[in-house]
């Protein structure tokens, strides 16, 4: 047994109790970080996955003849799970698709929710690979207090927002769960179902007696895009095509479970590529929550309210004083506005100065936070400008059951 599968019944998704210590929380409904922010080293060891070091990087860019994305050269796609074997086959001239998703669970997404979009985006365009995105409309309305219909409503404006960040319709297939999963990917679903007892998702996910079944029966739906024959208009006679998963670290509990049963019912193990979190605004302790709109920024944001949000809300790593900020420079490793430009500032030189005079005191939080809303503003503008290009028809021809003219071209 491979200590993935060793340890895949075992794994509710906490760390660290020591005393007086709060425990930290990962799964794919519930994110909460100890004192000090999430311990990524720790859930890495936790969870059994690999860490994404530079030589693997380095693989990238020379495999795709492309400078890697930020997100991935700064460490904030940092764990993987069998990324040197899509790139194995890669290398070999062999090809693989992604598979990503969104559960639709509100009107407006913030940026951390394009986080791997964008990254998915780059993904496509490097390798030149399909990509099908899964709408979890119906797992909103296991979790969420949605009626069927509005599950459906947000599934299709949140496509919008997919869209809206680059995709190329002839590589990509985009569907909701409440209108796509019958057929082989239903087949696909109790296929896996049989393999996985109920002691094993209350390991991998914590599930309670108190859970509806409806819950406890989920896992499957998002397990099985994962496996080519769950698309038989895309990967018809391609059984065996390797799939790699870019996500946030919160969905790895899927995948577990996903790859423990692979092997049993004849598929390959998806492969995955891992990110943090997307800080909120008030810092790492905490999380961005749907129901304080001033603990994230979203894409929907005008530039005035990005300017309040920042300026107000973002934790600073800076002194109180201007003069004791002159003398001892700011902590970088706690402070927002350093973290956001670490995401979204692609200039690496002017990251690099910005660093360095603002943690040696000759650059004050308010220039940082200016330099900061500057781009978020025109990230959020450029989202906006390509959101309201998309039209219906366009979300049409992305769903659309149908073959996909330019796979790998
Ligand atoms: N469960 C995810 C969410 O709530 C949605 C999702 C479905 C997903 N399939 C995925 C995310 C694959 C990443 C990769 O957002």
């Amino acid at each position: 047994m491979s200590a993935e599968e060793a340890s895949a019944g075992t794994e509710v998704s906490v760390v660290g109790k020591e005393e007086g210590e709060e425990q930290q929380v990962v799964n794919p409904w519930e994110v909460s970080a100890g004192k000090g922010g999430i311990d990524y080293d720790k859930l890495v060891d936790q969870f059994g996955c690999q860490r994404l070091d530079d030589a693997l990087v380095a693989r990238v860019e020379r495999l795709t003849a492309r400078p890697p994305h930020c997100f991935l050269r700064r460490g904030l796609f940092f764990a993987h799970r069998d990324l040197n074997e899509i790139l194995d086959l890669y290398e070999r001239g062999e090809r693989f698709y992604l598979y990503t998703g969104r559960g639709p669970s509100s009107e407006a997404l913030h940026l951390g929710h394009l986080i791997p979009f964008m990254f998915t985006k780059y993904l496509q365009d490097a390798f030149k690979v399909p990509l099908v995105i899964q709408l979890t409309d119906d797992e909103k309305f296991l979790w969420k207090n949605l009626t069927v219909e509005e599950s459906k409503r947000l599934a299709r404006e949140n496509a919008k927002d997919i869209i809206a960040c680059g995709f190329d319709v002839e590589r990509t297939f985009i569907f909701s769960d409440f209108n796509y999963v019958g057929g082989a990917f239903y087949e696909n679903m109790v296929k896996v179902a049989r393999c996985v007892t109920y002691n094993k998702v209350v390991g991998i996910f914590g599930f309670s007696p108190e859970d509806h079944i409806g819950k406890i029966s989920f896992p499957p739906v998002q397990a099985v895009p994962s496996f080519p024959s769950s698309f038989p208009h895309l990967f018809s006679g391609n059984d065996q095509l390797r799939c790699l998963i870019p996500c946030a670290i919160d969905q790895d509990p899927y995948f577990r479970m996903t790859r423990d049963v692979a092997p049993r019912i004849g598929y390959q193990k998806p492969s995955l590529i891992e990110s943090r979190f997307f800080p909120a605004l008030q810092g790492e302790n905490t999380k961005m929550s749907a129901s304080d709109p001033n603990s994230a920024i979203y894409v929907t944001d005008s530039v005035k309210e990005i300017k309040t949000k920042v300026n107000k809300y973002a934790f600073s790593g800076g002194q109180d004083s201007i003069e004791l900020h002159r003398k001892l420079g700011a902590n970088l490793d706690v402070d927002v506005p350093i973290k956001y430009l670490n995401f979204f500032l692609e200039d690496d030189n002017e990251l690099e100065h910005i660093k360095k005079e603002y943690k040696e005191g000759r650059m004050l939080t308010g220039e940082v936070k200016q330099r900061l809303v500057t781009v978020l503003s025109e990230l959020v503008a450029r989202h906006q400008r390509a959101r309201a290009q998309v039209t219906e028809e366009m979300v049409d021809a992305f769903m659309a059951v149908r073959p996909l003219p330019n796979m790998f071209g």
